[in-house]
């Protein structure tokens, strides 16, 4: 018999779903606001949940409470905001409109300034930044996979303190932090590697496996890291590497890489980042909030990011519909070695 707070997970999708369905499944009050073609699916096939230990779990459709309208945030203490960051501002206004004041929203979203747009838009909520460190891959007729690992981790507050408490040690549990400054700039390190993923056409893994779109990914972290340590930000370790020994990992030769990284951070065969996804579906992507973050900190502290400046151009042409799949020694060598004149012309 569910119970505790009523939460409405807001955005269901991927990680919406996942963690959502984890929560339910853990006895939790869950109501899921999204769009209808994820609720045809839900409804078909219920929802299918599983993660890399193993677990495995079943959800029969008449469990599961699926709106296509933010009127049902209405009666939510705790929102999960699970929307892409490019959908933040939207959400926030149907919070507003719909929402219970005084409810606590979640952001479960990628980036670093999702909880201060929130907090300029919705002043009679409390607004908490949660993280989550895992991908999700969504393998159709109502499965969601848990493809790496790690748990999800959100600010302290008495709202996320309760939550945590009721899912325990189940998954989708929730640890968590008083840094979240640091937890999200962590995870934004890893996210640089998104839209190298995407501009590769890739499995996560085969991607990862050619040492010049590793040698990209190290650049843009040391960049990333760079400016973090002039604006005296201290981001957190998130997985099992630190984040000064990332860029020495990823930009290791293959033999290393393959028997140091790939045996402590294991990456499921099937993981593709969410902006592959955005690709292949013809979407805006969320890499202002992710590289153009790291553009945006340079730019506040009087210095220049090229290597993610040089990324968050080569995507801006995917979104402007430039298809081209990027092989490992072209896209090192137009972001490391400024090779940029054939850019749209038979790369
Ligand atoms: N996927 C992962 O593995 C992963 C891992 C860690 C973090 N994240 C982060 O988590 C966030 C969500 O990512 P995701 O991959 O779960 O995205 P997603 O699969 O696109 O899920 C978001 C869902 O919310 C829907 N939506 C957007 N605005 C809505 C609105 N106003 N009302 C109702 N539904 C709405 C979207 O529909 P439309 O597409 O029609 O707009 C979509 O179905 C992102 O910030 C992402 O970076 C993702």
């Amino acid at each position: 018999m569910a119970s505790g707070p009523r939460i409405a997970v807001f955005g269901a999708g991927s990680v919406g779903c996942f963690i959502g369905g984890s929560w339910l499944a853990a006895g939790c009050r869950v109501v899921f606001v999204g769009r209808e073609r994820v609720r045809a699916e839900i409804a078909e096939h219920g929802m299918g949940l599983s993660d890399q230990d193993g677990w495995r779990i079943h959800l029969a459709s008449d469990l599961i409470s699926f709106s296509t309208t933010p009127a049902a945030l209405k009666t939510a203490e705790i929102i999960a905001l699970c929307v892409k960051s490019t959908g933040t501002v939207t959400a926030a206004k149907e919070i507003a409109r719909h929402a219970k004041p005084g409810a606590t929203v979640v952001s479960f979203q990628n980036g670093v300034s999702n909880a201060d747009t929130l907090r300029s838009m919705l002043p009679k909520f409390t607004i908490v930044q949660a993280m989550v460190p895992y991908n999700v891959v969504h393998l159709g007729h109502g499965r969601w996979h848990r493809a790496t690992w790690g748990d999800l981790t959100a600010g302290r507050s008495e709202a996320t303190r309760a939550l945590s408490e009721r899912i325990g040690d189940r998954p989708g549990r929730l640890r968590l932090s008083d840094d979240m400054k640091g937890v999200l700039w962590g995870k934004l390190l890893f996210n640089l590697n998104n839209a190298i993923n995407a501009l590769s056409g890739r499995t996560i893994l085969d991607e990862l496996g050619h040492r010049d779109y590793r040698r990209v990914m190290a650049a843009a972290v040391m960049e990333t890291l760079s400016l973090l340590d002039a604006a005296g930000i201290e981001p957190a370790k998130i997985g099992q590497i630190a984040p000064r020994l990332l860029p020495h990992a990823i930009g290791a030769p293959d033999f290393v890489f393959r028997n140091l990284f790939l045996r402590i951070q294991k990456i499921d065969p099937k993981a593709r980042s969410s902006m592959s996804d955005d690709f292949a579906a013809g979407r805006q992507t969320e890499i202002d909030f992710l590289n153009g973050e790291v553009v945006k900190l340079a730019k506040a502290l009087g210095r220049e990011a090229p290597v993610n400046a040089a990324i968050v151009e080569l995507v801006k042409q995917a979104e402007a519909g430039i298809e081209h799949v990027w092989s490992p020694g072209e896209l090192r060598a137009y972001v490391l070695e400024g090779h940029r004149g054939a850019v749209g012309f038979g790369y």
